[in-house]
């Protein structure tokens, strides 16, 4: 127990429970994107996989509950990425104070410094999405689920629609993959890929993550301006 606290204690540490939830969060991004991908295979398939999240776990589990632990957990790792993010940059600003100098091998990505900033503007857009798409309050088209089912294709493609909105979304999902780019390049420096021999990986490796994430979300709204998708 006593090297847990320690471990968290430090900074190493804390980076570890960094990449662990983000990670966690990854993944989550990944299977959103695959289910908003699915929107290309019609509305019937989207509204079916938005109505299968509702009952996922049925008959065993009451309506509802799998997906109310799925989001405890996104909500858990959220607020302790959040929290770890503060305490590590506060713990480098005040080792800072008593004379620590940048060292100039730890490479610094333009990403990396707007990290913070543009943390805050993911959690800005996570509360516009989620009251914008789950429960529609800023939605001004949304029907919600009834007895007669989903329709999230509905509030999907009426919700984009509004270039400004849909604007947002990529102002957004830049922001995300900026994220994802120093995630991804931190993770593979945490876990030793700092080694001469995977240094050369860290670049096109966060790269190619940051841009298919990029590219697979996009292509909803884009394609909803476009009316590819209506
Ligand atoms: C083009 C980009 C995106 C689109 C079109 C989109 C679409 C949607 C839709 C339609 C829902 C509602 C699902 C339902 O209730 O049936 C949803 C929920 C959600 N989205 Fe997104 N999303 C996008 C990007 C993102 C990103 C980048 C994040 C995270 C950073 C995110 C996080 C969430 C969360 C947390 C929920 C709530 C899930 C729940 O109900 O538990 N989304 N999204």
């Amino acid at each position: 127990m006593r090297r847990v606290v320690a471990l968290y204690r430090s900074s190493v540490g804390k980076k570890v429970l960094m990449a662990v939830t983000g990670f966690v969060w990854f993944g989550f991004l990944l299977a959103h994107m695959a289910g908003n991908l699915g929107a290309f295979l019609g509305q019937e398939h989207f509204d079916a996989y938005a109505e299968h999240l509702r009952v996922v776990g049925e008959p065993m589990l009451p309506e509802y509950s799998a997906l109310w632990a799925f989001r405890a957990v996104l909500i858990a790792t959220f607020i302790a990425h959040v929290v770890l993010a503060w305490q590590t940059s506060r713990q480098s600003h005040q080792a800072r104070a008593v004379g620590y100098r940048k060292q100039e091998n730890l490479s610094f990505s333009p990403a990396s410094r707007f990290m913070r900033w543009g943390g805050v503007l993911i959690l800005v857009f996570l509360v516009y999405h989620i009251l914008h798409m789950t429960t529609g309050t800023l939605h001004p088209d949304f029907i919600a689920a009834d007895a007669s089912g989903h329709n999230a294709y509905h509030n999907l493609v009426t919700g984009l629609s509004n270039p400004l909105v849909a604007a947002f979304y990529v102002l957004a999902l830049t922001a995300v993959a900026a994220h994802l780019f120093h995630g991804v390049w931190s993770l593979m420096q945490t876990l030793g890929a700092a080694h001469p021999k995977y240094k050369h990986l860290r670049r096109p490796v966060a790269t190619i993550v940051a841009a298919l994430v990029f590219l697979g979300f996009v292509s909803v709204p884009v394609s909803v301006l476009a009316g590819i998708l209506r």
